[in-house]
């Protein structure tokens, strides 16, 4: 079935990995998105790009387009910006949340799909962090997701609208930005291919879940037609630490450089891997890209895009 959706975020990193799928899918794309960390040419020339604030208005398109559901990626993506500016990240992952969801009650959306993070979670209490884990965020961005998962839930009792979230793990692939602090693969890879020795901070025994982001995108993608009411983490469940991302980089790059190691930075959480089969059961999803596959695509892009 053909279906008319709006992507928010759409010109993003992730958000236009999921455009791309969905027009090979024949799907009807319009994307919103105000370009403050996305890209226009991250876009293929013939999708229909609103710019404009998620957070304000949405009434006018809403009424135009009349889509079927909503795939929502805007947001302020960055935890230690969330930290420094805590207004300017509520304006726009909650207000923004609301503004998507009032639009959807008005003009009778069917439903939304929303971009969480592993990030309201907090300090994990066990590993794999299964979905029921407590969540304790440990700052502003983790509250706002954690928050719009809860306007989702409200909006659904009280409105009817459906929505399936995808908790990410660590996602990577090309065209994520090396400016975003939590893309350690985006900075690793770009300082590697330009010669430079990133630094690892710490011992480099940190793990974290990375989940390539053509997979992200086949979730958002299953979740348009399955998953209701359901809280899904999206990951690869596989801990991997920054020694081995800098050898795995090294295999990639058929070359062998020595890691820099700087001080642990405060705030970073040492382990974290989140537990994957709800996602294979609800959505019969599985990650499919291996690692040395996706960092390899990813110094690909690196390469072609500087
Ligand atoms: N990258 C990850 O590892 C990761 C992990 C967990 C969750 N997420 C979530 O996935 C989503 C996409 O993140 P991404 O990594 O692709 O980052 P990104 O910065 O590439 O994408 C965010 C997009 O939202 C747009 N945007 C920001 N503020 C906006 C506003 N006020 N109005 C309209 N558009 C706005 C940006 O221009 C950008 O195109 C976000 O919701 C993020 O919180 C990402």
């Amino acid at each position: 079935m053909v279906l008319k959706l709006l992507v928010t975020g759409g010109a993003g990193f992730i958000g236009s990995h999921i455009v791309e799928q969905l027009i090979a899918n024949q799907h009807q794309v319009v994307v919103l998105d105000d370009l403050s960390t996305g890209d226009r040419n991250n876009l293929p020339n013939d999708v229909r790009l609103v710019i404009q604030d998620v957070a304000a208005n949405l009434d006018d398109l809403f009424a135009a387009e009349r889509f079927d559901a909503v795939i929502h990626h805007a947001a302020q993506v960055s935890v230690p910006h969330s930290i420094e500016d805590p207004i300017r990240d509520l304006h726009v992952n909650l207000q923004g949340m609301l503004s998507v969801l009032e639009a959807c009650r008005k003009h009778q959306v069917g439903k939304v799909v929303f971009a969480s993070s592993a990030a309201v979670y907090g300090t994990p209490q066990t590993l794999p962090i299964p979905e029921d884990h407590p969540l304790t965020p440990l700052s502003p961005y983790g509250i706002t997701k954690k928050s719009a998962e809860e306007y989702l839930r409200i909006y659904h009792e009280l409105h009817g609208i459906r929505y399936t979230i995808l908790r990410y793990g660590n996602v990577y692939g090309p065209r994520q930005s090396v400016k975003g602090e939590s893309g350690v693969i985006a900075i690793f890879t770009d300082a590697r291919c330009k010669g430079r020795i990133p630094t690892i901070f710490g011992d480099g025994y940190d793990t974290r879940d990375y989940v390539y982001v053509e997979d992200v995108a086949r979730a958002n993608l299953l979740a348009l037609t399955q998953g209701d009411g359901e809280i899904l983490n999206i990951s690869t469940e596989t801990a991997v630490n920054l020694r081995e991302l800098f050898a795995t980089l090294d295999d990639v790059l058929n070359e062998h450089e020595q890691p820099r190691f700087g001080p642990p930075r405060p705030g970073d959480i040492q382990h974290s891997t989140l537990q994957n089969d709800k996602a294979a059961q609800v959505l019969g999803w599985k990650p499919q890209t291996v690692f040395y596959e996706g960092l390899k695509q990813t110094v690909k892009w690196v390469k072609q895009h500087g």
